[in-house]
């Protein structure tokens, strides 16, 4: 097939949503459809239930699952879906906001009784920010749930964003009838004794007028319907794929993840309207996937929690041209020609070896320890892709070395660490110290836990109070220098060398803004 024609084919997504809305289910009912497994409970949940390190080291542990389902492939309708898996919890926000570079779209799952929530919110930022084209799925109809137009006027508030109802329940909980599909001029009934993986029944109703409609659900849900649609069709614009295409619409479907039910027709109408693998920026140019030569970057770090095993995965995300075995490709940042002899594809929860990736495809690299996220690997071309950032931490402490015998596996713990992006490290300017900056408090417990039993090396936190931590840069270098100087005590270095300052309180960092016109305070940095 020629290149083209495999860049079509391809959709590479990720489910997002607040923990428990219902993404692994989707997942799985995504993947049952594709065939790529056959019975229901084989995805597990990466859920970290009691928010405790036991949990996520007990779940990193069994491999398995962790590795294989971080991209999941399969094919549906001559379509190959590429679904990104993100961690559920909140303390791994981060790693999620770089799978999130990685994607070419995305899928929003919203608990229809609970609506829009915080960590829902915070990723659709990210989504916006990258102008990534977004669908919802509002889940659990089965359930007492929201007021359907209320939960659409929530979506478009909260995650401002204009929104396009493709479908529309009819009631929900109890009384849940099933889903008119908008899009397709159809009818899902929800039928109560619905076996888990079944599909629905659908029935095609052209005219909602018609008294067929009657005959299918009771008269006070199909004139309420009709209503509805109306409403639909009054309220909202006719649905626009390029305003979806670029980010400023989001198509709704309505469904019950856990009963299968609404899920066909929400994929159906992904394969058709998701986009294919886009054009990717560079520092220097922008890259078309259909360009011949090869390009991609790494994303994600996972490290191999078998001790017999230390190496590690580097998920690469092909941008352009045909990714090879065994071919030499550069890796920019060191200069070296690299070849790889095992890069594996993941399809469903196997994970295989294979001879040829094409954009939008993700490709595992065995890696010693050399790979750091954003690294990125051409045919020649000194690219470096952008856009992959690494955000303000919010928590921090001092790591220090509590067994003296084993500081070099200390600063190679770190090190490795920092390269997964699983936390930034800092150095004070004030005493040279060694400060961890995370998203959330459980990565300094895993931190611990990794650096123990992966490098064998014992490390102590230490409190420290930091509000926030922000890059700086100025184009006026007096006025740097000065800065620097006054607030030497809050100065300190990030891995590359580049200046961060650290804000004590909130008041302190907007006082910083004020006086210092010239200096341009960063939340994120690219990596
Ligand atoms: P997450 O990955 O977004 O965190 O959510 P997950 O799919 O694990 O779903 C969270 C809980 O919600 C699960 O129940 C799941 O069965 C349930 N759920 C998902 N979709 C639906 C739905 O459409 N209707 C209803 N009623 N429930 C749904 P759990 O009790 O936490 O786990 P389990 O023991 O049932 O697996």
């Amino acid at each position: 097939m020629a290149l083209i024609d495999e860049i079509k084919r391809r959709r590479t997504f990720a489910i997002i949503s607040h923990p428990d809305a219902g993404k692994t289910t989707l997942t799985e009912k995504l993947l049952l459809f594709g065939g790529a497994i056959h019975v229901a409970g084989a995805v597990k949940s990466n859920k970290i239930k009691k928010g405790a390190t036991s949990d996520f080291m007990e779940i990193e542990r069994q491999r398995g699952i962790s590795v294989a389902t971080s991209v999941m492939g399969f094919e549906y309708s001559g379509v190959k879906i590429n679904i990104l898996d993100t961690p559920g919890h909140e303390d791994f926000a981060e790693d999620t906001y770089r799978t999130l570079t990685a994607v070419d779209s995305v899928i929003i799952v919203i608990d229809g009784a609970k609506g829009v929530e915080t960590q829902t919110r915070k990723l659709m930022n990210v989504c916006r920010m990258r102008r990534t084209p977004v669908m919802v799925f509002i889940n659990k109809l089965d359930r007492p749930c929201k007021d359907p137009f209320d939960l659409l006027d929530e979506v478009e508030r909260e995650l401002q964003i204009k929104v396009r109802p493709l479908a529309f329940p009819i009631s929900s909980g109890e009384t849940f009838r099933g889903v008119y599909n908008i899009y397709e001029h159809n009818l899902s009934l929800f039928l109560s004794d619905e076996r888990q993986t079944a599909d629905a029944e659908t029935v095609e109703i052209d005219d909602l007028s018609s008294s067929e409609l009657d005959a299918y659900i009771s008269g006070k849900f199909a004139s309420q319907l009709r209503e509805n649609i109306d409403l639909v069709e009054g309220v909202y614009d006719p649905f626009d794929r390029e305003a979806y295409l670029s980010g400023e619409v989001a198509p709704v479907f309505f469904g019950s993840a856990v009963n299968n039910f609404g899920v066909r027709e929400l994929l159906e109408c992904f394969i058709r309207i998701a986009p294919s693998p886009r054009p990717s920026t560079t520092e220097t140019r922008r890259v078309e996937p259909s360009e011949p030569k090869m390009t991609g970057f790494v994303f994600k770090i996972h490290a191999n929690m078998d001790p017999n095993h230390r190496d590690r995965i580097a998920f690469m995300k092909i941008c352009s041209g045909v990714f090879e075995r065994n071919r030499n490709y550069l890796h920019v940042r060191s200069g070296k020609q690299l070849k790889f002899s095992s890069p594996t594809a993941f399809m469903a929860e196997k994970k295989s070896v294979i001879d040829f990736a094409y954009p939008g495809d993700i490709v595992g690299l065995h890696d010693t320890g050399t790979f750091k996220i954003g690294d990125t690997f051409t045919e020649g071309e000194k690219l470096k892709f952008t856009g992959i950032p690494s955000f303000s931490p919010e928590l921090f402490r001092y790591i220090e070395n509590a067994d003296p015998l084993k500081f070099k596996q200390l600063a190679k713990g770190i090190d490795q660490l920092m390269d997964e992006g699983v936390a930034q490290l800092f150095t004070s300017s004030l005493n040279g110290r060694k400060i961890i900056g995370t998203v959330g408090a459980l990565q300094f417990e895993v931190i611990q836990y990794r650096l123990e039993h992966e490098y064998g090396a014992m490390c102590r936190w230490e409190p420290i109070s930091i509000y926030k931590a922000c890059w700086i840069e100025s184009d006026n270098a007096e006025q740097l220098a000065d800065f620097k100087r006054r607030k030497h005590t809050n100065m300190a270095i990030d891995k590359h060398g580049r200046d961060v300052f650290l804000a004590d309180t909130s008041y302190a960092l907007a006082l910083a803004q004020d006086n210092f016109k010239d200096i341009r305070f960063h939340f994120t940095s690219e990596f």
